[in-house]
């Protein structure tokens, strides 16, 4: 029994020397951070939680899971550099609570990051359409589908997450540098949006600023309000997380995974809030539920050619998006299989591009599979289920941290703990509370196939098993 609850000591190879290749710097994980957060958030999901869960209260929203995403982003400060290792949340977990807490969180995370990546790129294939039926060379709608919605499969969704494969398998420095671009273009186009919002604001457009309250619940007994729009629009800010997983190939990781992971949330919280505020200011609330609110709101204002613009910022956003969850998805198998809860095979790295090229391949593979074939729009939820649960673990691992090795050297330390850590670890227990009862469901599904794995094979075959 006891073994289940053994923990990971802290070894050199959870500080590098796994062959990755340490050259990311701070930027770099700044920009990665910053890639993974601004997506279908803030270009999908505001106009929805705007339309159907808090009204102009949105930017409520938005401020409500950014102060939970903050704690949560100061208690994975601390970890990544004291902890360190390329699993992020499930290496924490190993070091804090034992070996089965780890595992849960790992399979946690690989539901976040899996999910995402195939749902975004339903999103991306939706985009991508589009564009080019813009351009004159629209695609036959049953490539664009899956079979359950009338089509055959959704090629694009496909083609991207290979093109996204290739080039995580190429190496990590010439992923962060195409991230870099992309990011560059998606906040270009966020800035145009917001020199055009800001001269097109009709007031009344605020009033009624909070409609459907801080909490109640609609007809189909849904919760609503603006804690209830606070855990959907929780989707924006999924990804400050995934610059924990580049631990092993940062160049001085205790200094930049801090700056990486509080500076891309600081960034992307303020320009969430602006936005959403700006956004609601334009257009009425009630017209926001739509696919695609931010390009709809410019168009309703006469400005067409913005319009364009913002859709091609979406679809950089959202391939950034798919680019870093993907590769936060990897690192983390990597150090499951290296840990030997999953097969060792996942754990090696290829020693000519110094990225794992098998789980690069064998993830890519599955997501093109699920992107393909199975329209994942309502599993976002899940996405941020399994996050908000990774949160609760991280914030509990601070405390629990502090007092089972309170020698560890902590070059960053979570400011007025346990305090901050205790309140990040209630306010995204709180935001789990205000997901739908299916979306819980499923997660409790998923966290039985993962238990039904770990006590299959994970248990006997774990490397501390051996030590
Ligand atoms: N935060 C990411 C997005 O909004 C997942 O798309």
């Amino acid at each position: 029994m006891n073994k289940i609850f053994r923990t990971k000591h802290l070894t050199p190879d959870t500080h590098g020397h796994s062959g990755l290749r340490q050259c990311l710097t701070a930027f770099d994980l700044t920009l990665l951070g910053v890639g993974a957060i601004i997506g279908t958030g803030i270009f999908v999901l505001t106009g929805i939680a705007a339309a159907t869960q808090s009204g102009p209260a949105v930017v409520l929203s938005f401020i409500v899971s950014g102060i939970a995403c903050t704690f949560a982003a100061l208690s994975y400060a601390e970890l990544s550099s004291s902890v360190g290792g390329c699993g992020s949340a499930y290496g924490y977990s190993y070091a804090a609570f034992g070996e089965i807490f780890a595992w849960i969180i790992g399979w946690d995370l690989i539901l976040e990051y899996g999910v995402a990546v195939a749902a975004v790129a339903n999103g991306w294939s939706g985009y991508f359409g589009k564009v080019l039926g813009l351009m004159g060379f629209a695609i036959p709608e049953m490539w664009t589908k899956a079979p359950s919605t009338g089509g055959y499969v959704n090629l694009p969704a496909v083609g991207i997450v290979f093109l996204l494969m290739v080039l995580l398998i190429i190496g990590v420095k010439e992923s962060a540098r195409t991230n870099a671009i992309a990011v560059v273009i998606k906040l270009a186009t966020i800035a145009v949006f917001l020199a055009v919002a800001v001269f097109n604001i009709h007031p009344e457009n605020w009033s009624p600023f909070m409609p459907f309250g801080w909490f109640g619940h609609g007809e189909d007994g849904r919760p609503i309000g603006v804690l209830a729009g606070a855990s959907l629009v929780f989707f924006a800010y999924v990804g400050f997380d995934a610059v924990s997983t580049a631990a092993e190939e940062a160049s001085n990781p205790k200094r930049d995974l801090p700056i990486g992971i509080i500076g891309s949330l600081l960034f992307c919280t303020i320009i969430y809030i602006v936005v959403s505020g700006l956004l609601t200011g334009m257009v009425s609330y009630t017209s926001l539920n739509v696919s695609y609110p931010v390009a709809y709101a410019l168009e309703q204002v006469g400005v067409r050619w913005a319009s364009a613009l913002v859709a091609t910022g979406a679809f950089m956003g959202l391939t950034t998006v798919m680019l870093v969850l993907y590769y936060g998805l990897t690192r983390i198998l990597f150090a499951m299989g290296r840990d030997g809860l999953l097969p060792p095979y996942l754990g090696h790295v290829n020693p000519r591009t110094r990225t794992p090229v098998r789980v690069i391949a064998i993830c890519g593979v599955i997501i093109m599979v699920i992107a393909g074939f199975i329209p994942l729009g309502e599993l976002a939820e899940l996405v941020n289920i399994g996050t908000l649960a990774a949160f609760v673990m991280v914030c509990i691992g601070v405390i629990v941290l502090r007092r089972t090795r309170p020698d560890m050297h902590r070059p960053f330390v979570t400011p007025w703990s346990p305090l901050f850590p205790l309140l990040g670890a209630l306010s995204c227990g709180a935001l789990m509370a205000f997901l739908p009862v299916h979306t819980w469901e499923r997660f409790v599904i998923w966290l039985v196939i993962g238990m039904v794995i770990y006590f299959g094979y994970s248990v006997r075959h774990s490397r501390l098993a051996a030590a």
